[in-house]
């Protein structure tokens, strides 16, 4: 080694032992003493310089990471995505957006899931969502929403080219909140992918403000072990309180600028074949079979008729057909059960959860800093409402923790662009 190489090497040494003394003192200082007897600033606050510390002290829910939480995501930058702004080839694409190239253990390889995505708008956050659930043996369906900009359309389009199973459905829906378009979306996105060649086991959907806090292999350990062969339709016969939604005829009202559904005076005729309506979730986990016998029975297809003017029918299609004793992998008997949203529903305050610290939107809470240590101890697969834009260290902190959990369980030699982080002086804890 010459002289120069020597020094260079023993500077980086005393950066290094020098930068983790400090960290601890400060750690030590700022998050673990009285957290009322700190004053933050802004100049105090190490935003992002050291974010698996201050991300590990929230999931811990330590009053003092809040405070400095709080005052880094106010002056905070999120990371850009080059690839986004501009476009890059291929595999720029994979690496910068650290994509996982290869299957990671061979229980994963052997158990394909099918994804369908409906999205509108925020690229950023789809790029987040897609990273953290693309395997290179799933199947990805994106539903980009009709009326969203060209410029949005052609950004999606732009990363999907460099995938050989993600493509966007050969047809589009201008998706109305709680209108019939919304489950129009999702059985665009079957039909493409009962069709395809990529053989697949389960099929999960997703909307733009989902995110996983569960690994893949976590999430095919869960279907084994709970719903072998089942599908999952959270849900139970059809309340009094919401018999309205399929008892009047419903309208999707749709201009530009502004869409909803409203109820008509029409009383619709009972249920085909005299089917028991239910009321669920409108997320599902699904296996293939089910999915073909949703496209091809008389039954099926014919509620799927009646649904057209009901209102928000993907909450009852799934469940009511889930319920029949003769459909694939049918759970006759099954109630709310499926851990396969984590949602914190404002009625639901003091008993599911403690609160919401970001805000309400519909009743559902946009998960704010307070809320992490929630999330990443719920049972659910996915999380759901994300709103980078107003909260993006919660992302940050979710994603961090996702991937090294991904990278962790790992079974394959690790590549460096399968990282997000480039070093890490400290571990974080994921054993929650
Ligand atoms: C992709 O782009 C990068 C950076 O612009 C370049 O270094 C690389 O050679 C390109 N790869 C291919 C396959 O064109
Ligand atoms: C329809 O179903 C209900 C209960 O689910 C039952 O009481 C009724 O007799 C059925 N009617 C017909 C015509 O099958």
């Amino acid at each position: 080694m010459n002289p120069l190489d020597a020094t260079k090497s023993g500077f980086l040494v005393c950066i290094a032992v020098c930068t983790f003394i400090y960290t601890f003192i400060y750690l030590k200082d700022t998050l673990l003493e009285d957290p009322n007897e700190q004053k933050f600033s802004e100049n105090t606050a190490e935003c992002g310089f050291y974010p698996d510390e201050l991300c590990s002290a929230l999931f811990m829910g330590k009053t003092a990471a809040f405070k400095i939480g709080n005052v880094c995501q106010n002056t905070y930058r999120p990371e850009t995505f080059s690839c986004i702004q501009t476009p890059c080839n291929c595999s720029t694409v994979l690496k910068t957006l650290h994509f996982i190239t290869r299957p990671l253990s061979a229980e994963e390889r052997s158990f394909s899931l099918a994804y369908i995505i409906t999205i509108h708008k925020e690229l950023e956050m789809f790029v987040k969502l897609l990273r953290a659930i693309y395997m290179p043996q799933n199947i990805y369906c994106i539903h980009v929403d009709e009326k969203s900009s060209e410029d949005y359309k052609a950004a999606v389009q732009n990363i999907v080219n460099c995938f050989e199973n993600i493509f966007i459905s050969s047809k589009r829906e201008n998706v109305v909140y709680a209108g019939f378009s919304r489950l129009q979306a999702d059985i665009n996105c079957m039909r493409d992918l009962v069709q395809s060649k990529i053989q697949w086991n389960y099929v999960i959907n997703l909307c733009g403000q989902d995110y996983p806090i569960k690994t893949n292999k976590d999430i095919i350990k869960y279907i084994k072990s709970k719903w072998n062969g089942k599908n999952m339709t959270p849900g139970v016969v059809q309340p009094l309180h919401m018999k309205h939604r399929t008892q009047f005829s419903y309208r999707e009202y749709v201009r530009s600028g502004m869409s909803y559904v409203y109820p008509t005076k029409n009383i619709k005729s009972k249920p085909p074949y005299n089917l028991t309506i239910y009321f669920g979730s409108a997320y599902y986990i699904l296996t293939k079979e089910f999915v073909e016998f949703t496209l091809t029975d008389a039954r099926a297809k014919d509620l799927l008729e009646w649904s057209r003017d009901t209102y928000s029918p993907d909450e009852h299609y799934w469940v009511t057909l889930n319920r029949l004793n003769d459909a694939p992998g049918a759970t006759p008997n099954a109630d709310w059960e499926g851990n396969i949203r984590a949602i914190k529903w404002k009625d639901q305050e003091g008993t599911a959860h403690k609160g919401c610290k970001g805000h309400y939107i519909r009743d559902i809470c946009v998960y704010g800093l307070g809320d992490l240590q929630w999330i990443i101890e719920s049972p659910h697969l996915f999380a759901n409402k994300f709103e980078p834009a107003t909260y993006p260290l919660v992302m940050d902190c979710l994603e961090r923790r996702h991937r090294l959990k991904v990278l962790h369980q790992a079974e394959v030699p690790i590549e460096d662009h399968w990282r997000f982080q480039e070093d890490s002086y400290f571990n974080m804890k994921l054993n929650v």
